[in-house]
């Protein structure tokens, strides 16, 4: 039987790996320049953990399971309950504000399309512990920070901003109850998402009565904060929603990045646990899924039996990101670990002792070095040297007789013949 992978996971070859590595690399870059601590969990929970507050979206995406003690446990789909659970555990020891990072393998059982897999990496950054919108303006910096080093720019990705805490008061305001909100929510963030015959038929759904259905789609047509806000009329609630996000572009134009940033009242958020700022990144160029989403999640630690305590964050995937820099020719940059700085080689099978050890040596000292397995002439072992990569050979040939070796610098092409003892000891001293 020809055993396959399963689908929607991906194996990483070693060319794979190094993208993905070049991607994670970056993104504990950014989080440690943005004075985030990295964090992880256990890749599995309870199952009622995510089934609680996450939503019924992605309580429908589960890989759950029994255990042999018969609990109910599911892998985890997003890290944001994990590091509710976890802040809850030790609330009263930890240092705040708590700004935490972390970049777990995640699995949800969607329907594998173009950037989206059952498998897949996740870069999360989250502060706990600040109400004021200044923390939602450090997560988007965070993430566009990361965005601006990878290599992208204004003209290819926007961050779409918006607030549930506005949409709430202006949906309560035009008499949808608020035990209705979750549901609603969750069809108005299928907006963009599916086609248009399909959201009004969901919508219907969702608010039974005509007129209010009318008022929801004129509201989701509004295209700039101050079209909203003649929506909000006197409702205060909805001012202060609306000061929120005008102190958060502030924020944002002071920490120099109001170019990369957008309100859009179409930014719902799929996941049930969002109360204010929320927010998606997109590309520019196409019609992709977000490459990263977020928000506020004021009342989670408390819905997870903590404090009251607020808290903000956003969560970043490698697949629509993996697609966007390919397309930019940016993963060129991604090097397969491990270029070979000293290529060994020996001209004859006598002298492969006498190679080993000193690539012994050259590794003890910290360098990358390789040799040929099989030997045979100097001139395949060279010629091996080069496929690889590698930048410098060390020839060891009958100079040796008398300690010496040949060292070959492969891009320039010299040779200079030099004291074995004098090359272990610059190798040492070498940065
Ligand atoms: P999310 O919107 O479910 O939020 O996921 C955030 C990002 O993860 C997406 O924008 C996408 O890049 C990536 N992603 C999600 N599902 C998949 C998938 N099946 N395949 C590939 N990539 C995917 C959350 O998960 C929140 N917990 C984020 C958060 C942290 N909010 C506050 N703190």
């Amino acid at each position: 039987m020809k055993i396959q992978a399963v689908k929607g996971t991906r194996d990483f070859y070693p060319e794979d790996m190094a993208r993905r590595n070049f991607i994670v690399d970056g993104w504990k870059r950014a989080s440690i320049r943005n004075g985030f601590l990295e964090f992880d969990g256990p890749i599995f929970e309870y199952l009622a953990m995510y089934q609680q507050k996450s939503g019924d979206e992605i309580a429908s995406q589960l890989f759950a399971f029994e255990d042999r003690g018969e609990r109910m446990l599911a892998i985890r789909p997003e890290i944001t309950p994990t590091l509710a659970r976890m802040v809850n555990q030790r609330i009263n020891a930890l240092p705040r504000p708590i700004k935490w990072f972390s970049v777990p393998r995640l699995c949800r059982a969607e329907r594998p399309q173009k950037g989206r897999l059952r498998e897949f990496f996740q870069w999360n950054v989250d502060i706990i512990g600040v109400d004021d919108c200044l923390a939602d303006a450090e997560v988007i910096f965070c993430a566009v920070d990361y965005l601006i080093e990878a290599g992208l720019g204004s003209d290819d990705i926007v961050v779409r901003i918006s607030s549930r805490r506005l949409l709430a008061s202006l949906l309560e305001y035009f008499g949808i109850e608020e035990s209705q909100l979750d549901k609603v929510y969750a069809v108005l963030d299928k907006k963009a998402k599916v086609p248009p015959e399909a959201f009004e038929k969901m919508l219907e759904e969702a608010i039974t009565d005509a007129d209010k259905r009318v008022k929801v789609m004129n509201l989701m047509a509004a295209e700039t904060l101050v079209e909203l806000e003649q929506f909000a009329g006197n409702d205060e609630n909805a001012k202060k929603a609306v000061d929120e996000l005008k102190r958060l572009f502030e924020y944002l134009n002071v920490m120099g990045i109001s170019e990369f940033c957008t309100f859009d009242i179409g930014i719902v958020r799929g996941l049930a646990y969002y109360t204010g700022i929320v927010f998606e990144i997109y590309d520019k160029s196409q019609q992709l899924r977000a490459i990263c989403g977020g928000g506020r999640y004021d009342n989670l630690l408390a819905d997870f039996g903590g404090p009251k305590i607020t808290a903000t964050g956003m969560g970043m995937g490698d697949c629509v990101l993996g697609i966007v820099l390919e397309e930019k020719g940016i993963f060129s940059k991604a090097a397969v670990n491990g270029v070979i700085e000293y290529f060994v080689a020996y001209a004859e099978d006598a002298l492969r002792n006498d190679a080993l050890n000193i690539i012994a040596k050259i590794r003890r000292a910290g360098k990358i070095a390789d040799f040929s397995y099989k030997g045979g002439g100097l001139g395949k072992q060279l010629k091996q040297a080069s496929a690889a990569g590698a930048k410098q050979c060390v020839i060891i040939g009958q100079e040796y007789s008398q300690k010496k070796l040949i060292l070959k610098d492969m891009i320039k092409g010299e040779q200079v013949e030099i004291v074995e003892s004098e090359f272990l000891g610059q190798l040492k001293n070498a940065d």
